[in-house]
């Protein structure tokens, strides 16, 4: 069985676009992958986290993860800094990732923006920790979206830089697992920017913990045009939230659009937004509720993160102690 392993921010109760962008996918893959599920908080902290709220949202984030169906027990659920072996490998990684190549990552020129001296240093080396988050465990298969695939492209080029500096095959290759964008979720305010937790608007964006009539009132209330659904896909070019919300459907419903439209097509948007909002508290409720029953209770959130990283470390440590000494410390 291969092992997958796939990391997420600490930003709290996510949205419906991770939902249905990654974390469902990352459920079905536990059904025939040894899974390993990561509540990046180091990578966190490479931009300024407020202590509690960064506390806050491991948990709430955790409690979320669980709520969908991520399977703490068959698999492994934890949050990075509790395991040691994440940072001491990304620490030999910084010395093998050459400056040249952190220098074309789009991602530090998008996030350290114009005031590029006053990034943090971890910021720039942000990609170092996530090879060393995948490779510490020898896992082959990473689900992510397309803003990550630069950053498996230099995972596997430290993996191969490590192997060849060293004279061994140790660490494998990295196979990226690209989420598609035929789960893509736009704002429901504005169908051309992707729904985001950092939208200032809470009306462009479905939590997974809303309760059903905030559901049904942001459903209500999201941007259309005057026109009737159209009969096929075609019909939603130059729409872009007709389009949004026949394609948010069609994810919950585990259809394809053009089944979707065929349903649907001709309908004004009142009665699909009827439709929709029925289907998408269907599919959301159980999971908000279930959330809000696992947050009811921080400690035992903490423990299942606890006996993660337990179990984790089980398999992190040999890796690293291994990487150690092809690097020549001391055994
Ligand atoms: N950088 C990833 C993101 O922002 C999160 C991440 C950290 C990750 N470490 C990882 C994803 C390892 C996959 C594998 O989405």
């Amino acid at each position: 069985m291969q092992r997958v392993f796939s990391g997420i921010q600490p930003s709290g109760i996510p949205q419906l676009g991770n939902y249905l962008g990654a974390i469902r996918n990352w459920v079905r893959m536990q059904a025939d992958h040894e899974c390993l599920w990561c509540v990046v908080d180091l990578h966190a902290i490479t931009v300024w986290q407020d202590p509690q709220t960064l506390r806050r949202q491991t948990r709430e984030l955790a409690a979320a993860l669980i709520a969908c169906g991520v399977d703490h027990r068959r698999h492994i659920l934890f949050a990075q800094s509790r395991v040691r072996a994440h940072a001491q490998l990304a620490w030999i990684f910084n010395c093998v990732a050459r400056l040249g190549w952190l220098n074309r990552m789009t991602q530090f020129k998008d996030k350290a923006g114009k005031d590029r001296e006053n990034a943090s240093a971890g910021l720039y080396v942000y990609p170092d920790l996530m090879a060393a988050d995948i490779l510490l465990y020898h896992a082959t298969r990473v689900p992510v979206g397309d803003d990550q695939r630069q950053h498996l492209e230099l995972a596997n080029d430290i993996a191969q830089k490590f192997n060849h500096d060293y004279g061994s095959d140790f660490f494998p290759a990295i196979e990226p697992l690209i989420l598609g964008p035929a789960a893509r979720v736009m704002s429901l305010r504005d169908g051309t920017r992707k729904m985001s937790k950092s939208d200032p608007s809470d009306q462009s964006r479905i939590n997974l913990a809303d309760e059903a009539d905030a559901i049904r009132l942001k459903i209500r209330r999201a941007r259309t045009d005057a026109e009737p659904l159209p009969a096929e896909p075609a019909g939603l070019a130059g729409r872009a939230e007709a389009r949004n919300l026949v394609g948010i459907y069609a994810a919950l419903a585990d259809l394809t659009p053009d089944a979707v439209l065929a349903e649907h097509g001709g309908k004004g948007f009142g009665a699909f937004k009827e439709a929709l909002a029925d289907l998408m508290v269907a599919v959301l409720a159980p999971i908000g509720a279930e959330t809000r029953r696992l947050l009811a209770d921080p400690g035992h959130i903490e423990a299942i993160l606890a006996e993660g990283a337990t179990r984790a470390a089980a398999l992190a440590d040999p890796i690293l102690a291994e990487a150690e000494r092809l690097v020549g410390f001391l055994a």
